[in-house]
């Protein structure tokens, strides 16, 4: 997985047929995603419930590109293996899940994965000042967590500040909340590179009808100026 800055879409499959998972993944791959982002959910850090670790490890088989996985739960540690057998390239925990998040980055590296940090939209820049050094990806929330869907919230003041704190690190920028033709322009141009987006991809299409998917693709990419 070499690091570039490159404008990357990664639709939510949160937002895809829950029967059909294996056949989503592929058909989204097929028109164009550069990652594949999964939306694991505990009912507890926040108020959805999605799937866990068996099911990340039976979608693996269809991604071929990057399985990005960001946990919505807490607490995170005692899942790290279990995610890790799954397959998962990126993992992202909350900085709010917990108290710890540099022992949880370290953990995810030690177990062999990419280690993303996801800030909600009230949590500061400044929460993951000292943990950029073991990190891959910052992940800036432009909703409140929980739900796909949801209106974007403007959050160009934290990701322009991310993008300094970052400086030469090898580090991505993602986010994720309401990205759509119309919100990914401005959050490209303060400094994100990876770009999820639910809704916004897989409105219109189906496994049965997947062009839909690849133009929602490409509108995104270019509307982001890429
Ligand atoms: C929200 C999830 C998102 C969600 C994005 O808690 O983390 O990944 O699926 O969905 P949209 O793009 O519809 O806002
Ligand atoms: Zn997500």
């Amino acid at each position: 997985m070499p690091f570039d800055r490159s404008v990357k879409i990664a639709p939510s499959i949160l937002a895809a047929d829950f029967a059909n998972f294996g056949a989503e993944v592929q058909a989204v791959e097929a028109q164009g995603a550069d990652w594949i982002h999964v939306d694991v959910m505990d009912g507890h850090f926040v108020p959805n419930l999605t799937f866990g670790p068996p099911m990340v490890k039976a979608l693996r088989k269809h991604v071929t590109t990057v399985m990005d996985v960001h946990l919505m739960i807490a607490p995170v540690d005692p899942y790290i293996d279990a995610f890790a057998d799954a397959g998962a390239d990126v993992l992202t925990a909350h900085v709010e899940a917990g108290p710890h998040i540099h022992r949880t980055l370290q953990a995810i590296r030690g177990a062999g994965m990419k280690a993303g940090v996801a800030l909600n939209p009230g949590t500061p820049a400044s929460a993951v000042a000292h943990v950029l050094d073991l990190c891959d990806l910052v992940c800036v929330m432009t909703v409140n967590p929980g739900f796909g869907g949801q209106s974007f919230i403007d959050m160009t003041g934290k990701i322009t500040e991310l993008r300094e704190m970052i400086g030469d690190r090898e580090v991505h920028i993602e986010i994720d909340g309401g990205v759509d033709v119309g919100t990914a322009e401005s959050v490209v141009q303060a400094g994100a590179d990876v770009l999820v987006a639910g809704s916004a991809v897989f409105r219109g299409g189906s496994v049965a009808n997947p062009a839909p998917y690849g133009e929602n693709i490409r509108a995104i990419r270019a509307a982001a100026g890429a």
